[in-house]
């Protein structure tokens, strides 16, 4: 395995968290420039084994598909069939939920707690011709309840946000960064029925915490990997706060040739 993925998976076991590696583990390629490209509001999609499509963004607000959630697309897609039930929680501009309804996806539900995200997933899908739920509110609360799943994509927060720091809402989660998966994972392990399986790109900065709450109801298997490099003044605010996380050993942090990097991967929990 590589040295610097075995690192950051040595420092999660000694915070006590199991896991599986994925005997067909993908390195993704690394991540090196600004979290979000372009700055233009629509963007062409294109992914192996669907039509291409184009995307309704905001990257200003902060509101835009990025590297992660291309990596967790890449992962998703195969697992996904004809008839597949599939959710979006924090779907964003709705890239994951047309994505899934191209590949063949039914009963499609994808919710956000940010308004301007719904609306500019709405043009999303609209654009696709893909028919999709959307509904505007907090994590699982906003799916109706007779509904089931079988896989859902829950690419939410996990950045630890400083007391007073001023992240956008698209990556605000707490001040030690779990808080949002904490009650995703929490509220999944009361709705889905065993063999559903959720699907997260998570990078390394939040507490370990985040991954405890999901093993009472889930198994983890980490299906892919890549480092996330750290552009020069990025988050200028607010890395020596990050790096006071990594020195008492609350967030990771690697370097490479004086660089830092996160190292981040798409995670599947399957529910027992
Ligand atoms: C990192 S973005 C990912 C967006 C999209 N899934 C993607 O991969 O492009 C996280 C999204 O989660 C949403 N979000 C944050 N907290 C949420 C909550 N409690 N319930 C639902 N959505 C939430 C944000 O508004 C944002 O759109």
């Amino acid at each position: 395995m590589n040295d610097d993925l075995a690192r950051y998976l040595d420092w999660l076991r000694g915070h006590g968290i199991a896991f599986d590696v994925a005997g067909d583990l993908v390195r993704d390629e690394d991540h090196d420039g600004p979290l979000v490209e372009g700055d233009d509001g629509m963007r062409p999609v294109e992914l192996m084994g669907i039509p291409p499509f184009v995307e309704h963004r905001d990257p200003e607000a902060g509101i835009a598909a990025d590297h992660a959630t291309f990596s967790l697309a890449r992962a998703l897609l195969p697992r996904i069939a004809p008839g597949t039930r599939f959710w979006d929680i924090g779907c964003g501009t709705g890239v994951l939920a047309v994505a899934a309804g191209l590949k063949g996806a039914s009963s499609i539900v994808a919710t956000d707690v940010d308004e301007r995200a719904i609306v500019l997933a709405r043009r999303t899908a609209a654009d696709a011709n893909v028919s999709i739920r959307f509904s505007h509110g907090m994590l699982l609360e906003a799916v109706p309840a007779r509904l089931d799943a079988d896989l859902v994509a829950s690419n939410l927060p996990h950045k630890p946000c400083p007391p007073k720091g001023a992240l956008p809402l698209s990556q605000r989660a707490g001040e030690d960064g779990a808080d949002v998966h904490a009650a995703f994972a929490a509220q999944a392990a009361a709705r889905l029925a065993p063999g559903a399986t959720v699907g997260f790109w998570l990078h390394s900065l939040p507490d370990p915490r985040l991954f405890r709450a999901y093993r009472p109801a889930f198994d983890l298997t980490l299906v892919s990997w890549k480092r996330r490099f750290l552009e020069p003044g990025e988050y200028a605010d607010v890395l020596p706060w990050f790096l006071e996380r990594v020195r008492r050993g609350a967030s990771y942090m690697a370097e490479s040739a004086g660089r830092r990097f996160l190292v981040g991967g798409v995670w599947l929990a399957r529910r027992r």
